[in-house]
């Protein structure tokens, strides 16, 4: 069955591009940005790793460690870091996890045999430090991800997590937030002595 919101996400010891991780103790007290790709030296892939790597900065802002997974080897992978450094201006640093038996592309339900019998699609999970799934997505082979997009859930969940509160549609860092319907105007005035706004009683705004 494939693994859900919520769910612990399954510990794994692995070869990476940084030596083998064991993928718990390696996460310690951080979020992950676990993303597979379907191939080294494939040009979508590409673009996707160079993206992550330019965007270290905002990663680590987010207390966020990326690590990328595809079914090619070390040495493969080694081989096309090169070339992602070269192709997209930039340093790639983070670990990638040499995943050759699948074992943990199947463990994540990566590979989606209508796609590829062999390689994994694009999957993202997001997990938090208490290694809690928090959030999956699924890419097709042909399709690039959206790093802005990366970037604001792993916002609006560190949001939702800090002031108990939610996210609406196409909300970004700074933008009025959601009060749950399950507080209670009156504890809403204490959780948020600003204020809010209320457009109706279960559509209530207010900034954090
Ligand atoms: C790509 O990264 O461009 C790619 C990889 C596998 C299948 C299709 C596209």
């Amino acid at each position: 069955m494939s693994l859900r919101i919520g769910d612990t996400a399954p510990d794994f010891t692995i070869p990476t591009t940084k030596g083998d991780i064991s993928f718990h103790d390696w996460a310690g007290d951080k979020w992950v940005f676990l993303f597979s790709h379907p191939a080294d030296f494939t040009p979508v892939c590409t673009t996707e790793m160079g993206r992550t790597s330019q965007l270290a900065d905002e990663f680590a802002a987010r207390n966020v460690l990326p690590l990328g997974l595809s079914t090619d080897s070390v040495e493969e992978h080694l081989k096309w870091i090169d070339d992602v450094n070269d192709t997209q201006n930039t340093d790639l640093s983070f670990p990638i996890i040499a995943d050759i038996d699948h074992a943990v592309a199947q463990a994540y339900d990566m590979i989606h045999p209508g796609e590829s019998e062999t390689a994994a699609v694009r999957s993202v999970f997001i997990i938090d430090p208490n290694k809690k799934i928090r959030l999956t997505m699924t890419y097709p082979m042909s399709v690039g991800r959206n790093f802005d997009e990366i970037l604001r859930v792993v916002d609006a969940l560190q949001t939702g997590d800090k002031y108990k509160v939610a996210t609406p549609a196409d909300w970004v860092m700074g933008a009025k937030v959601i009060i749950p319907p399950s507080v209670t105007n009156q504890a809403a005035r204490t959780q948020f002595p600003q204020g809010w706004d209320e457009v109706r009683p279960y559509l209530r705004f207010t900034k954090v």
